[in-house]
Formats: structure tokens, C-alpha cells, sequence
């Protein structure tokens, strides 16, 4: 039976950006996008043309270089900013506008300071205008969860009627719990006339670290949107992460029978880039890609990995895209692990640009001992865009760690603590004094029928 279809709505460049330390210039954000291309979402929220000149800039290169996804603009309710939207999207073969107003009596009342029956017209207008100009409107009520739900489904309603495709349902301050939002887009579905005729969404943020379960709460509830951003960035503390969001669904089809478009395997890739061109690192423990999120430290774990990784890991690295862990990338490393990492990071290269990046990264790795993936992606951007070599030098004294700061490596067994379960197995040591680390050779990881386990 065909699974239903969910519509990875990726926000990493609107509300993603938004959040302190992530901003982007409009080359970056080109760049994330065509790796978000790759990646196979299906709508790019690519930013907020009237915020600011760089921010149509970046809507209009991205709307004009990538033709398979949807490039979505937001703005707010009213026609100034419909239609600065609307403009920078014109060379998209895909355009979306998506619109959104603020219905919760608190925001009325203290930041719009305009009534119900205000705002409720003014719903109406900005999405009948964006119609005018666009076939595919999105809506989006802000603040819903906290929104009257008669007033909700009333706005809902009129909007469908005024011509929206999809209507967002955004937790806008993460408050909700995943029975109350799986409940409020029930509500939704059984109250407002037209629902059956739109894309219901779901927009989580995570103030309270609910933002994936109440979107998959949502989806179980009839969303067959969601939004949600590559290492779960937005306002505050978060949106929804996208690669949580993918890999619920992938690893557990019996809970969450839904299918999405997402290349998996490009999700460490996608993380890696967006933490290099951020610098806001990943934390070590964030799940699928964060860097311990196949790590085994303690005994009794390594002994089981050793003997088969069914019995702690839930899914395969290789599925996510974390690379090979048995390749530490070190000074001693040679020119075909590293064009073996830049592979498996999305990157292939021609002998001479290969030759640089080598030289270049020797000159690091004498530095930092253990070179991470994201430190490689940014050599490769400063290779690709023509940085000169000091300027990569100079500036790896900010950028990168000093050696003691290393870390295991994703998928390595570390032996720091308790006693290595297997000594006699041939293991490869690698690392520093106390910063051991034990790779481990899984070679036939897991059988065929296994692999719905696996999420390959
Ligand atoms: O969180 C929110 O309400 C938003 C809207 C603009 C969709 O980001
Ligand atoms: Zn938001």
C-alpha cells in the first residue's frame, strides 16, 4: 500500500536564519540551497524579501538557479510585502507565497493592536492579493497554538476561501504538547469548510524540546506538511530538526507509515555545511548527526557493537551520510582518504584542486591533529572560491580547535573509560594521551533483511 506523502518544507534560510549567530550572506545561502536541493526537499524557504535588500537578493538567486523545489517568500500581511515577495520571485519556475498573521488575543491585542474582526479581514486581503499574483499561497496564523480555536478555524476557513494551497499551523512559542497539537489539527479537519482542499502544515518550535514530537504529532493528526530546518536552527531555541523529523519516519514506518523525498544520506553532508558556514557548531550528542551519534564510550556498549551493532545503533551512519569512522584524517593521512572524505562529504575534485587541498590540509592537520568534517568543508570552500592560502592559514587560529580539543570521531569506540570489552579484537588505535580512539572494522554492518531497520 502507497505510503502517504509528506512535503519537507525546509525553513534553515528564513526562520533558521534568524537565529542569533546564524545569519547568511547571499552567496552562503545560495550555497546551502543547492546542497538542500541535493538533499531532496521539496520547498525552500529561502527568506524574507522585505526584511531587507540581502535577503531579496538571496530569494532572487536561489528562485532564479534551482528549478525542482518550491522557492517559498514570506511576508506579512499586507500588499507591501506581498508584492516585494512576489518580485523576488519571479525567476522561479516554482514560486510560493507565504503569508502570515498573527491571530492569539495576546499578539492582537499587544504587538498588532487591531481586533479579531481587523485581523480577520486583513487574512482574507493579504491572501486574495497574493492569489492574484501566484497560484500556490501559503497561509500561516502565528501564534495558533496560543489562538482562540473558533477564532482559529474561522480565520482557517477564510483564507481557503480567499484562495490559500497550504495552511501552516505554526507553535509559534513551542508551547504546545504533541496530544494537544495532534488534537488542534484534528480539530481543524473536522471544523473548517475547504480543509480537504489544502495542505495542512505544521511549523514547531522548540522551547520546551517538543518541536519534532509535536510535528510528527501533527502528521499523524493529518499534517502532510512539515517545516523544519537542517540541525534544527530557528528563533530561540529551534524549529523542528529535519534530519529527526526524516529519520522518525524512516527507522519507525510502523509508527510513522509516511514517506518523504529526502536523500538521507546527505543529511551529515547538509549539517556539516550549514555548521561551516554558520561556525555554529553542532552539539556532540544532537541525534543523527551530532558527532557522538554513533560513538560507543562505555564497555558493555563496545562489546555489543563489537559483536553486532544491532544491538546499539538504530539506524547506520552510512544511512545519515556519517562517513567511515576507520578514516581519522590526520597529518599521516594520505591524498586517497582524504579525496575519500571530500567524496563523501558531496565532493569531487580534479587532480590539481585535490594537490591544493592536500597541501592545504597538511598545513592544518600539523596544527589540530585530527581535522573535522566541517574544518575539511571549509578548506574546500576557501579551495573552491579561490581564497588565497594565507588567508587560510591566518585565519585557522580562530576558526579551528586546538588539538586537545578533539573529539571521538562519529562511529569511533572510544576507550577513554571502563575496560575495552574486546582487546584481542584488531583494532586500530588512533588519537592523543586519554583521547584514544578505537575504530572498529564493521565491514558487513547488517544483512538484507535487515535494512527496514536500518532505514536504508
Ligand atoms: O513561528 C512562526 O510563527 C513563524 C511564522 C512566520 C510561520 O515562523
Ligand atoms: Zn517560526
Amino acid at each position: 500500500m502507497d505510503r502517504p506523502r509528506i512535503t519537507i518544507f525546509d525553513t534553515t534560510l528564513r526562520d533558521g536564519e534568524q537565529s542569533p549567530g546564524c545569519s547568511m550572506n547571499v552567496q552562503e545561502k545560495l550555497r546551502l540551497a543547492q546542497q538542500l536541493d541535493r538533499l531532496g526537499v521539496d520547498v525552500i524557504e529561502a527568506g524574507f524579501p522585505i526584511a531587507s535588500d540581502g535577503d531579496f537578493e538571496a530569494v532572487q538567486s536561489i528562485a532564479a538557479s534551482l528549478r525542482r523545489p518550491i522557492i517559498a517568500g514570506l511576508a506579512r500581511a499586507c500588499t507591501g510585502d506581498v508584492d516585494r515577495a512576489w518580485q523576488a520571485l519571479q525567476g522561479a519556475a516554482r514560486p510560493r507565497i507565504h503569508v502570515f498573521l498573527a491571530t492569539s488575543d495576546i499578539h492582537l491585542r499587544y504587538k498588532l493592536r487591531i481586533t479579531r474582526e481587523k485581523c480577520l479581514e486583513q487574512a482574507r486581503e493579504s491572501v486574495r492579493h497574493a492569489k492574484s499574483l501566484c497560484a500556490d499561497v501559503e497561509f500561516s496564523p502565528e501564534d495558533a497554538t496560543r489562538t482562540d480555536v473558533a477564532f482559529l478555524c474561522q480565520v482557517v476557513e477564510a483564507v481557503i476561501a480567499a484562495g490559500a494551497t497550504t495552511v501552516n499551523i505554526p507553535d509559534t512559542v513551542g508551547y504546545s504538547m504533541p496530544e494537544e497539537y495532534g488534537n488542534l489539527i484534528r480539530t481543524l479537519r473536522e471544523r473548517v469548510a475547504g480543509i480537504d482542499k489544502v495542505t495542512i502544515s505544521t511549523h514547531c518550535h522548540n522551547d520546551l524540546g517538543l518541536a519534532v514530537a509535536n510535528s510528527l504529532a501533527g502528521v499523524q493528526a493529518g499534517a502532510r506538511q512539515v517545516e523544519c530546518a537542517v540541525n534544527g536552527i530557528g528563533e530561540r531555541a529551534g524549529n523542528a530538526s529535519l534530519e529527526e523529523i526524516v529519520m522518525a519516519m524512516r527507522v519507525r514506518p510502523d509508527r510513522y507509515p509516511y514517506e518523504t523525498a529526502i536523500a538521507s544520506e546527505h543529511l551529515y553532508p547538509s549539517s556539516q555545511m550549514l555548521a561551516e558556514i554558520t561556525r555554529v557548531p553542532v552539539q556532540p550528542n544532537k541525534a543523527i548527526i551530532g558527532r557522538n551519534a554513533f560513538a560507543h564510550e562505555a564497555g558493555i556498549h563496545q562489546d555489543g557493537m563489537l559483536k553486532n551493532p544491532l544491538t546499539y545503533e538504530i539506524m547506520t551512519p552510512q544511512s545519515v551520510g556519517v562517513p567511515d569512522s576507520r578514516l581519522v584524517l590526520g597529518k599521516h593521512s594520505g591524498r586517497h582518504a582524504l579525496a575519500l572524505r571530500c567524496e563523501q562529504l558531496g565532493h569531487q575534485f580534479e587532480r590539481r584542486e585535490l594537490d591544493e587541498i592536500y597541501r592545504r590540509f597538511v598545513v592544518l592537520a600539523d596544527r589540530i591533529k585530527k581535522v573535522q568534517d566541517s574544518h575539511l568543508l571549509e578548506l574546500i570552500q576557501d579551495v573552491v572560491s579561490g581564497a588565497v592560502s594565507s588567508d587560510v592559514t591566518g585565519r585557522q587560529g580562530k576558526k579551528f580547535p586546538p588539538a586537545a580539543a578533539t573529539l571521538p570521531f562519529p562511529r569511533a569506540v572510544s576507550a577513554t573509560a571502563g575496560a575495552n570489552a574486546n582487546d584481542s579484537h584488531p583494532a586500530h588505535v588512533s588519537g592523543s594521551a586519554g583521547q584514544a580512539s578505537v575504530s572498529i572494522p564493521f565491514t558487513d554492518h547488517h544483512s538484507e533483511q535487515e535494512d527496514y531497520l536500518w532505514g536504508v
